[in-house]
């Protein structure tokens, strides 16, 4: 066996190695098992470790806490979910959850590092959603004023840095056939319309929160510090984000900047509250989908569940992740939710530290 073991390693290296040996990752491994390498030959295989344990050949970020790879073998007694990992074990930007067909069934926009980030759709809907713009926005940290769609995708006008192009939806790239115009001859270009766009290439969202920034900066150079602000947050498809500050509170809110329920925390809050339920409450009645989950004061979904006599628990997505035949408690059901998630609003071309929002 060590005989054929080694000439099978010898004959790998001989014919250039790397490419030739039998590529494995991560998810071939069963769950509480991690993929090493043998530094020396072509042999990939699954091994079981402590936490923390320092092992030759470990693929790298196996420990990594934010990784897909490590969340993907977390143990099933606890975390029923799967999260979707490419092979370097990052998490895929599509993370799809339940029915394909009837409906129900959704995808989220995720980064690298599994939070949820902009970008949803019925998953039934969702053959061409890629996430790439949400991506691209995300990793810039806002810096990039592209426009997404509402899954993700590149919307087909785009303009940043004074430049405006036609792009390809799931690349962003400029689109066969077109160029590049400066931001003045935004209307050459044959994917313009104005009813979409506005002639200033601003959404609703955006807008209103160019004129609040506007506002605020004359504020500012006038010396007042104690005005009460509200703070306009935008998506990244120029809409309202989900949660907004009113008033000194954070509140949900619909696309459309109305509030939504009565939904409400205090402003240091802001990076707990997701308003997911709050929103997704509307999205399946427009839909004519019946909405049974629960949700909390602040617009996030209860973890702890039930419907008639059925106990259960769910993730910040509102997809189940265990059931019980007892009731459950809100800390019971915080066990079996793996979250680093945390939303991020859009603060659309801003400079946080000149001023005090709370
Ligand atoms: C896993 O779940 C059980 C209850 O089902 C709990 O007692 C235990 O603490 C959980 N483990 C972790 C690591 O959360
Ligand atoms: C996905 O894109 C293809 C090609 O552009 C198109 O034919 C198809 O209808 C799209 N699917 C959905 C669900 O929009
Ligand atoms: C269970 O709930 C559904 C609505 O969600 C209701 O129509 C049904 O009557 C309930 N069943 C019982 C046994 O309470």
């Amino acid at each position: 066996m060590v005989l054929i073991l080694a000439i099978l390693s010898i004959f790998c290296q001989l014919i250039s190695g790397e490419e030739y040996c039998i590529k494995r990752t991560q998810q071939d491994c069963p769950l509480e098992t991690f993929l090493v390498k043998d530094e020396q030959s072509c042999f990939y295989t699954c091994k079981k470790f402590e936490d923390g344990e320092d092992t030759p050949g470990m693929i790298s970020d196996m420990y990594d806490k934010t990784s897909c790879a490590f969340t993907y073998h977390l143990s099933p007694e606890n975390y029923t979910i799967r999260p979707q990992c490419d092979n370097d074990g990052k998490f895929l930007a599509r993370q799809c959850f339940g029915d394909k067909v009837v409906g129900g069934g959704r995808c989220f926009c995720h980064s690298e590092t599994g939070e949820r980030i902009f970008g949803w759709a019925w998953r039934k809907d969702a053959e061409n959603m890629t996430c790439t713009c949400s991506r691209q926005m995300h990793k810039s940290n806002n810096e990039l004023t592209l426009h997404c769609d509402e899954m993700g995708n590149y919307e087909p006008l785009q303009c940043t840095g004074g430049v405006c192009w036609c792009a390809d939806s799931k690349s962003g790239e400029l689109l066969q056939g077109t160029k590049l115009v400066p931001e003045s001859m935004l209307d050459i270009l044959p994917c313009y319309k104005l009813e979409d766009v506005g002639t200033q290439y601003l959404r609703q969202c955006e807008s209103a929160a160019k004129a609040q920034r506007d506002l605020l900066m004359a504020y500012h150079k006038h010396g007042s510090t104690n005005v009460e602000f509200n703070r306009i947050l935008c998506d990244y498809d120029g809409s309202y984000a989900a949660v907004q500050i009113t008033n000194g509170k954070l509140m949900c809110s619909w696309k459309d900047g109305n509030k939504l329920g009565e939904y409400t925390a205090g402003a240091a809050y802001i990076n707990q509250m997701n308003c997911y339920c709050a929103r997704d409450q509307k999205y399946f009645a427009d839909e004519l989908l019946p909405f049974r989950l629960e949700c909390a004061g602040n617009g996030n979904y209860l973890y702890k569940q039930a419907i008639n006599v059925t106990h259960f628990c769910v993730n910040d997505n509102g997809i189940e992740t265990w059931q019980s035949k007892l009731p459950l408690s809100e800390d019971e059901c915080r066990q079996h939710v793996y979250s680093l998630a945390e939303n991020e609003p859009y603060y659309p071309d801003s400079n946080e530290d000149q001023y005090e929002y709370y």
